[in-house]
């Protein structure tokens, strides 16, 4: 891969899974990552009970801890919610905001998805904000409408290339072992990366890395990170076993 644009980042989401032994899974990563020379950001989200020790675990590590998620509002009567700067506090560097699962198990939109980037920026972490088509919008061709305009409504003005990343993940590809063609990759990026130059100007627009996301395992890593403006993945299902996340990360070795 060239080494050109924004550095990657390899991010895992570990979503709902996880408990104090799942900790052994990073200690094996980090043995992995000793003494290798990636071309790339590790990232992990764990769930939020395992960021503090996660913190602990990774401080002489080049891994960073990042939120699955986080509220708009900085602190209030919020039951159940963490703040941007309450992830901050506690150690990560960044936060995913607008995942899929989100936007379907807690209704979010793309409005308040971008009020928690702005949070996350308000916070001083990268906001790892997420775009993506369904199958039916896929099949209805309405895919590049569909992502150029949610990219148009999340983000919000702070936006800058050094406190954002976005991920491309097609809804229908998360969790499934379908991904698309490399061609379908390279079509969706280009058209992000160039709304981004008309958004925010040429040199902050190349400056924002375009993760891809769903699927991706070992085998397929190499293929999709060598897609022209993808600059990284965000992982998760292999995200949760060594072995298979620095299988993806070696895609930047
Ligand atoms: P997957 O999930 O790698 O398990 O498809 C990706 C994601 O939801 O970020």
């Amino acid at each position: 891969m060239a080494d050109r644009g924004p550095r990657p980042l390899v991010a895992g989401n570990w979503k709902m899974n996880g408990t104090m032994a799942s900790l052994d899974e990073v200690r094996r990563l980090m043995e992995m990552l000793s003494g290798a020379r990636m071309r790339c950001d590790v990232m992990i989200c764990p769930p939020a009970t395992l960021i503090a020790p996660m913190v602990r675990l990774v401080a002489s590590s080049p891994i960073k801890v990042g939120g699955q998620d986080c509220h708009s509002e900085a602190k209030g009567a919020h039951t159940g919610d963490i703040s941007a700067e309450m992830l901050s506090d506690a150690g990560c560097s960044g936060v995913i905001v607008g995942h899929s699962e989100r936007r379907a198990d807690h209704g979010e939109t793309d409005s308040l998805i971008r009020d928690k980037a702005a949070a996350a920026h308000r916070a001083g972490l990268t906001a790892i904000i997420c775009i993506g088509e369904t199958l039916e919008e896929r099949e209805a061709g309405r895919t590049l409408d569909v992502v150029t305009g949610q990219l148009d409504s999340v983000l919000p003005p702070s936006v800058t290339g050094d406190d954002t990343v976005l991920a491309y993940e097609p809804v229908w590809a998360i969790g499934t072992g379908l991904t698309p063609s490399l061609e379908q990759v390279a079509e969706v990026h280009g058209a992000i990366r160039a709304r981004l130059r008309a958004r925010l100007g040429g040199s902050q627009g190349d400056a924002v890395a375009i993760l891809y996301g769903g699927s991706v395992k070992p085998d397929n890593a190499g293929d999709l990170m060598g897609v022209a403006n993808v600059d990284g993945a965000l992982v998760g299902g292999a995200s949760l076993k060594a072995a298979d996340f620095m299988g993806i990360i070696r895609a930047y070795e």
